[in-house]
């Protein structure tokens, strides 16, 4: 058999763990959201997830454990998100899978929630692009373009220096009094509406493949109490606010492939769950693109035991001095 590592990731407010086999088939998969807890409050309150995670963590190690059909002696490795999240989240995955490693005597690898997105194109639910690719992690933490060369071999082309493309998002349907996590709301909506019934900017940054996000939502949030209304509706306005994000996105996506000389691309983070944005990368000429199913775009545990495979192979090992980061570049 393969090697099967028992993979947890608690970097913010989705308690998950996996079982994956040799980096790349998923045995089990387990999400718990945090449905009803953060949305009065329009954004994720840290101390509330963290608690949550102890609740649940026990549970959903059980659950993924019992629905990959394995044992602890059967595992090779537990590997578990050590950052960059919420530090309090962090703390109850890793504290976790270090007293799971200790009492079954098991290796523990400690993975970079980044490089999990990256890596969820590897995994076996589709045809994995070819190697080398683009990589563009668009989440609600980070947007962020890497060149990829192999499991482990990653190159930062460019980042967000605001904004994460997802908190335009939820901070945007914040404004528009729509709920919580905004991203699948405005992309529900967006279809009903008319992309060009307001011009949004769109901050290309020409020199460089940086992101910046926050002009865009100001400029929203300026057209709410500024501007005459009358005849556009919210639909109007998440079609056109989308499309602003989703043009920097695509043409971020192409320059890096021309940067660099390649010819495949790969999305993944929440955002990569948007239908628009899954459409318009299917439409870019002389890249061949791939994009994970959608519950392997947003927070999912395969995604670390996909990384994690690939430190296993190095001999890239924690021990129990292991401590989460907030903060934690690629
Ligand atoms: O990767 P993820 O699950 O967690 C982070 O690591 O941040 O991404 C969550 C983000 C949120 O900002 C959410 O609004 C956004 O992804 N999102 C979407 C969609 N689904 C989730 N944004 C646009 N369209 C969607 N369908
Ligand atoms: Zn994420």
């Amino acid at each position: 058999m393969d090697e099967a590592i028992l993979a947890i990731d608690t970097s913010c407010d989705d308690t998950s763990a996996a079982v994956v086999l040799g980096g790349v088939r998923i045995l089990s998969n387990v999400v718990s959201g945090q449905l009803g807890v953060h949305e009065r409050y329009g954004g994720i309150v840290p101390e509330l997830a963290s608690r949550r995670h102890l609740e649940t963590i026990e549970g959903v190690v059980e659950e993924a454990m019992k629905a990959a059909g394995v044992t602890f002696p059967l595992l090779s490795a537990i590997a578990v998100c050590r950052g960059p999240g919420l530090i309090g989240s962090l703390i109850v995955g890793t504290a976790f899978a270090k007293a799971l490693a200790w009492a079954h005597r098991l290796p523990l690898i400690g993975v970079n929630h980044l490089e999990g997105h990256i890596c969820s194109a590897f995994l076996k639910e589709g045809t994995p692009p070819t190697l080398p690719f683009i990589s563009l992690v668009v989440s609600g933490g980070h947007t962020s373009l890497y060149r990829v060369d192999g499991l482990g071999q990653y190159r930062e082309l460019g980042r967000s220096r605001d904004d994460a493309a997802g908190e335009a998002y939820d901070k945007v349907a914040k404004m528009l009094g729509l709920g919580f996590p905004g991203g699948p709301i405005i992309d529900r909506l967006a279809k009903a509406g008319n992309p060009r019934a307001v011009a949004f900017p769109r901050a290309y940054l020409p020199q460089t493949l940086d992101f910046s996000f926050s002009g865009l939502k100001t400029s929203v949030r300026n057209f709410l109490l500024t501007k005459d209304i009358h005849n556009i509706t919210v639909e109007d306005i998440c079609a056109s606010f989308q499309a602003a994000v989703i043009d920097v996105l695509i043409r971020k996506i192409e320059r890096a492939a021309a940067q660099e000389n390649i010819k495949s691309a790969a999305l993944s983070g929440g955002v990569a769950a948007n239908d628009a944005l899954r459409l318009r990368v299917t439409q870019l000429k002389g890249i061949e693109t791939y994009v994970p199913p959608k519950p392997l775009c947003t927070d999912n545990a395969a995604m670390i035991g996909a990384a994690a495979y690939g430190q296993w192979l190095r001999g890239d090992f924690a021990d129990m001095t292991l401590n989460p980061r907030a903060y934690l570049p690629v």
